[in-house]
C-alpha cells in the first residue's frame, strides 16, 4: 500500500490547472498538455533557452527527438529550472528503421541525454520501411514503457494500414500520433484527414506539429500569423492571428507545441485558454484550404498516405 502510494507520486501528472487532455498512458489515463513548446531545428544552446523563457513563463511541455540533437542541452535547462519532474512533461521521439536492439539503445540514450528516469510520452518519429522492422520498433517500444520508462507512448508519420498493423500485436495502447495539422486543413478531403477520423476512432490522440505552418514555403509560412481570415477574427477578440491559429486546435483539444525564440511569441502562444472561438469563427477556419498540408525541405512529399518515404 504505502509503496503503491510512493509509486502514483513518481508518476504523478502535471498541475492540475495546467491545461490538459486525457491520453491512454502506459498504466491508464495520463494527462497530455494542451500547450508545449517544440524544438526541432534548434541547437542545444537554443534548446536550452528556449526551455528557460517557457518555463519562465509558465510552460510545462517541452518535444524534442533523439534526431534533433539537443536533448542534452534541453535536459541541463531542465535541471536548471529546480522543478519537481513530476511538475513537467516531456515528449522524445526515437528514430525509425532501427531494429529491436537498436531501437532500445536509442530510447535509453534519450533518458541519459534528457538526464531523466522517465519519458512522459515516447514516440516513434517516423515509420520504418519493412512491416518486420516497424514490429521490432513498436515491440522494444513496448518493452520500455513496460520496464517504467515511458508513461505513454505512441507514432508519428504513420499512416492508417501502420497502425492496423501495429493494432494487432500491440499489447499497450497508441496513445498519440504527432502529424502535421493547421488551420487549412480542416477539410476532410485528404487521405491524411481520413486518417485522422480512423486514429481518433482507435482512440489515438492527434498532436498537432506546424500548427503555425513554421516550415512551409513562403507565403504558407506568413498565413497563419499575418493572413487576412487569421488576422480579422483575431481583432475581435484582442488577439494576435498567431493565436486564433493555435486556438483553434486546442479548442478542438489537440495539443499544440508552437516553436519559438523569441519571450514574446512564447508569451503570446501560451495565452490561449483566456478566450474561445465562437461556432461561426471556428467554422471559418474549419472551411478555409489555405494554407494546404506541406513537406519540408528534406522530405517535400511528407503525406501521410502510406507514400511517407521513410529516411
Ligand atoms: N513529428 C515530426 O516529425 C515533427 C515535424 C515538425 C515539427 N515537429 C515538432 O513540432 C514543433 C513545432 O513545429 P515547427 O517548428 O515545424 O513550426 P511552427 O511551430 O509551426 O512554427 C515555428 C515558427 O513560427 C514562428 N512563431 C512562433 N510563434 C509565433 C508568434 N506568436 N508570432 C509570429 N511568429 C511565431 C517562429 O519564429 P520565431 O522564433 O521568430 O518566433 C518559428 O519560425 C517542432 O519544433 C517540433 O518540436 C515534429
Ligand atoms: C541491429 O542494428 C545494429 C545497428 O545497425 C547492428 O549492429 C546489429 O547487428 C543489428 N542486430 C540484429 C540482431 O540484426
Ligand atoms: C518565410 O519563408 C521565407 C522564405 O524561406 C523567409 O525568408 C521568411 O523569413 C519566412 N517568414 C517567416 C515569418 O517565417
Ligand atoms: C489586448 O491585449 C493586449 C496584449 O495581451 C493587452 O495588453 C491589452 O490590455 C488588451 N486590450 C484590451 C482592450 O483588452
Ligand atoms: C470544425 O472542425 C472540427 C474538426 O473536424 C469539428 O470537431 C468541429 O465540430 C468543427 N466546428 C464547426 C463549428 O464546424
Amino acid at each position: 500500500m504505502y509503496f503503491l502510494f510512493l509509486a502514483s507520486l513518481v508518476s504523478a501528472d502535471i498541475p492540475s490547472d495546467y491545461p490538459a487532455v486525457p491520453i491512454r498512458g502506459v498504466k491508464g489515463q495520463v494527462r497530455m498538455p494542451l500547450i508545449g513548446i517544440g524544438t526541432w531545428q534548434y541547437t542545444d544552446d537554443i534548446a536550452a533557452a528556449s526551455v528557460s523563457q517557457a518555463f519562465s513563463i509558465g510552460y510545462r511541455h517541452v518535444d524534442t527527438s533523439l534526431d534533433y540533437k539537443n536533448q542534452v542541452g534541453i535536459g541541463k535547462a531542465l535541471q536548471d529550472t529546480k522543478l519537481a519532474r513530476s511538475d513537467y512533461f516531456i515528449t522524445t521521439k526515437v528514430m525509425g528503421n532501427l531494429n529491436f536492439s537498436a531501437t532500445t539503445e536509442a530510447l535509453y540514450t534519450c533518458l541519459d541525454e534528457l538526464q531523466t528516469d522517465y519519458i512522459d510520452l515516447m514516440l516513434l518519429h517516423w515509420p520504418a520501411s519493412t512491416a518486420d522492422l516497424r514490429k521490432q520498433q513498436w515491440m522494444a517500444l513496448e518493452a520500455f514503457a513496460s520496464a517504467g520508462r515511458s508513461r505513454a507512448i505512441g507514432i508519428s508519420h504513420y499512416c492508417r494500414t501502420h497502425v492496423q498493423e501495429v493494432l494487432t500485436y500491440s499489447t499497450l495502447p497508441i496513445a498519440i500520433t504527432q502529424e502535421q495539422y493547421h488551420v487549412g486543413m480542416g477539410q476532410d478531403t485528404q487521405t491524411r484527414l481520413h486518417d485522422k477520423q480512423f486514429m481518433e476512432a482507435h482512440g489515438i490522440r492527434y498532436e498537432s506539429y506546424s500548427t503555425l505552418c513554421g516550415p512551409c514555403p513562403f507565403p504558407d509560412n506568413t498565413t497563419l500569423l499575418t493572413g487576412q481570415l487569421v488576422s480579422d477574427i483575431g481583432k475581435k477578440y484582442n488577439k494576435t492571428g498567431a493565436q486564433v491559429s493555435l486556438r483553434w486546435v486546442v479548442q478542438q483539444n489537440i495539443p499544440v507545441i508552437p516553436k519559438s525564440s523569441s519571450m514574446e511569441h512564447l508569451r503570446e502562444n501560451f495565452e490561449l485558454f483566456d478566450f474561445s472561438l465562437s461556432t461561426e469563427d471556428m467554422k471559418a477556419l474549419n472551411l478555409t484550404t489555405s494554407p494546404a498540408e506541406t513537406g519540408t525541405p528534406e522530405a517535400p512529399d511528407d503525406a501521410q498516405d502510406c507514400s511517407f518515404e521513410s529516411y
